[in-house]
């Protein structure tokens, strides 16, 4: 499925990228409702749409956002190697739910999304607090910001 962006904020990194942490984030919570009602199919599928979409958001700060920070910063230096790390964590811990959901197993279900959550949290707040607005200020300008913006909607 193709997201299309029509209701997404896209002034800046900073809007647009929070916003869809918060809209990924929201699918959480229904994940868990249906697992916990034994509907593993749904949960599986409410599952999926989070993992397809946390999968396009890592590949738009990886392969859009990040070279930004990087040329700015002069290199691949700390902070965006500290967030290709733990993307790579976050993707395996995605697939342990996934099949976790699979075997409709509830207890591996509830430990994985633990554990995603406890990178998954601060890994987005340190990118909100951090990242995106140096990559805005690097952008400089209105015009390149929503044109970064553009080139990562179109991942
Ligand atoms: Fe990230
Ligand atoms: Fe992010």
């Amino acid at each position: 499925m193709t997201m299309q962006w029509k209701d997404a904020p896209a002034e800046t990194v900073a809007t647009f990228l929070e916003w869809d942490h918060r809209r990924l984030d929201a699918l959480l919570p229904n994940t868990r409702a249906l697992a916990a009602a034994g509907d593993f199919d749904e949960a599986q599928a409410t599952f999926a749409q989070f993992r397809s979409g946390l999968a396009r958001h890592i590949q738009m700060e990886e392969r859009v956002l990040f070279p930004v920070v990087e040329d700015g910063i002069g290199g691949p230096a700390g902070p965006t190697q500290v967030m290709r790390h733990e993307h790579r964590a976050i993707e395996s811990q995605m697939t342990d739910i996934a099949t976790a959901l699979e075997e409709t197993d509830l207890a591996a279900f509830e430990e994985g999304l633990a554990g995603l959550s406890s990178v998954l949290a601060p890994h987005n707040m340190k990118e909100e607090n951090i990242l995106y607005p140096m990559a805005d200020q690097f952008l400089g300008s209105a015009e390149r910001r929503s044109a970064l913006v553009r080139s990562m909607q179109a991942i």
